[in-house]
């Protein structure tokens, strides 16, 4: 039986052989990408190549744990323990170019993250958590803001990729937010969002319609750096809101009126 600070020691050993892949590729001038669902939605060989790398190394160390994959779905997802890999989160702005990008693995118990692991390779920033045990950048342990008033919350979110065709894409809540906040910020990957928020670089974050591999790292490490993380969609896939206990009420109420 291994112990978790084995299996932090490989999920991180995993982000970062995942970053060098795609600091290989990033800004490349031949860089192709290809659409998913619709235009707004891209992968590039680097998202396949960085896959195929962490999958490949779960296989030979955890060979009866279960892994689902943005990329290639899931294998054994049944098992108890089962690593949800976001191999590239922020692939849009990876492939336009922009620096906020990352790895996501969490390692889930029963169905429970104990282990959490976001890693942005051009910014250095590793970002981890074991259950129970507290979150860390880069070593230092991290906390959420003690902010309370929300004219001094910088928020951030993102835009649903169904925002042409489904009239519950947001933008009501970024209107009425924008107002109220001091600062409102798209940076463009989630499982860094979720880890700003952890961080307290963010005060509240909120996104709809997200999947589990976008934020079982990140939700893990923002609620161990004292942040609350809860649903607001119970029928748009993991749609959350993490904010410090200090905001939380404030902006729950903003976003979702009565
Ligand atoms: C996306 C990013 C983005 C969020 C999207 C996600 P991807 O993940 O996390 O911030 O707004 O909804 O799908 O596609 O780059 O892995
Ligand atoms: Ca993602
Ligand atoms: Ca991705």
């Amino acid at each position: 039986m291994m112990t978790m600070r084995q299996y932090l020691d490989a999920a991180m050993e995993m982000a970062k052989g995942a970053g060098e892949i795609q600091m290989r590729y990033f800004r490349m001038p031949t860089l192709e990408s290809e659409t998913k669902q619709n235009a707004f939605d891209v992968v590039t060989v680097a998202d396949k190549e960085s896959e195929r790398y962490i999958k490949s190394y779960i296989a030979r160390h955890f060979p009866d744990h279960g892994i689902i994959a943005e990329e290639s779905g899931a294998d054994h997802s049944d098992r108890d323990w089962r690593w949800v890999v976001d191999p590239l989160d922020g692939t849009t702005n990876f492939s336009n170019g922009l620096p906020i990008f990352s790895v996501s693995i969490a390692l889930e118990y029963k169905g429970e993250a104990v282990v959490g692991v976001v890693y942005a390779p051009y910014l250095r920033e590793l970002f981890y958590a074991v259950k129970g045990s507290g979150a860390y950048l880069n070593g230092r342990r991290i906390h959420c803001s003690a902010k309370t008033d929300l004219a001094r919350a910088v928020v951030a979110t993102g835009m649903p990729y169904d925002r042409a065709v489904n009239p519950d894409n947001n933008l009501a809540e970024i209107e009425r937010v924008v107002c109220k906040v001091r600062g409102t910020r798209r940076l463009g990957s989630a499982a860094i969002d979720l880890c700003y928020a952890a961080a307290g670089f963010y005060d509240a974050y909120w996104e709809l319609n997200l999947q589990r591999w976008d934020v079982a790292a990140g939700t893990l490490i923002a609620r161990e750096a004292g942040a609350i993380v809860e649903s607001i969609r119970s029928d748009r896939n993991h749609s959350l809101l993490a904010a410090a206990p200090g905001i939380f009420p404030l902006f729950r109420q903003l976003i979702l009126p009565e």
